[in-house]
């Protein structure tokens, strides 16, 4: 589904990404780990085109993106949950899922499907983006992403400053749309536990390049574990 060869990137004189390559599959999940400021973040932005490539090639679905703005990617086919989130606060739950939608036309419902993955964002849709919990405003990002139906979800530490039962929540919502067999996604994610329980397959992340990777049942005979303790 994803096929990316060979990403350069620098910010100012700073190489950030080398020679970087991976493969994402539809029906699997694809973790990258790694400690922070090694780049993560520079790549997933590097795919969804917020930040530009010296080098590279990255292609979905077999055609070649790399050339498209965020928003043609978008319609591409790439969902991205940014870290942090990046909902709107001043906007309701509703207008933060049409946001998802916004290159469609006017009349695209909200799938009604997001309400069955995420029951809490019914009962909050006339509330602001701002008074929902750091959780749930996780839940309507990953909504938000999933609102135009990708063919790749991108997520950056969907866990990070959440409560451990969304978490939960959020694994199984993960592992739920992975199953299903038509999307690729790819996690970025810190927390190592989170991670090798939906790890289809594995990239540890080091300085800008890929130092490790593999199946995601071999991330503990691996030692993946120590290569990205903090
Ligand atoms: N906008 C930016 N301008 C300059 N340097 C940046 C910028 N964003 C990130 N960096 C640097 O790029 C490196 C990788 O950052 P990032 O991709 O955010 O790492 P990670 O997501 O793995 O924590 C870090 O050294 C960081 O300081
Ligand atoms: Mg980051």
């Amino acid at each position: 589904m994803l096929n990316v060869k060979n990403i350069n990137q620098y910010y100012g004189g700073s190489h950030i990404l080398r020679d970087v390559s991976l493969q994402c599959t539809k029906g699997k999940v694809t973790v990258l780990l790694g400690r922070n400021g090694v780049g993560k973040t520079t790549l997933l932005k590097s795919l969804m085109g917020l930040v530009p490539i010296k080098t590279g090639s990255i292609e979905l679905d077999g055609k070649a993106i790399q050339g498209y703005t965020p928003y043609e990617r978008a319609r591409a086919g790439v969902g991205f949950v940014p870290q942090g989130r990046e909902i709107f606060a001043r906007l309701t739950v509703e207008e933060n899922l049409r946001m998802g939608l916004a290159y469609k036309s006017a009349s695209t419902p909200i799938p009604a499907e997001l309400f069955t993955l995420f029951p809490v964002l019914k009962q909050m849709i006339n509330r602001r983006g701002g008074d929902l919990s750091g959780g749930q405003q996780q839940q309507l990002a990953i909504a938000r992403a999933l609102a135009a139906g990708p063919k790749l979800l991108i997520l950056d530490e969907p866990t990070e400053g959440i409560q451990p039962s969304i978490i939960k929540d959020i694994g199984r919502v993960i592992r739920m749309l992975a199953d299903r067999g038509d999307m690729a996604i790819l996690l970025v994610e810190q927390y190592y536990d989170f991670a090798q329980e939906l790890a289809d397959d594995y990239l540890v992340m080091e300085r800008g390049e890929f130092i490790a990777r593999g199946l995601g049942k071999d991330m503990e005979a691996n030692g993946v574990r120590n290569l990205v303790a903090i």
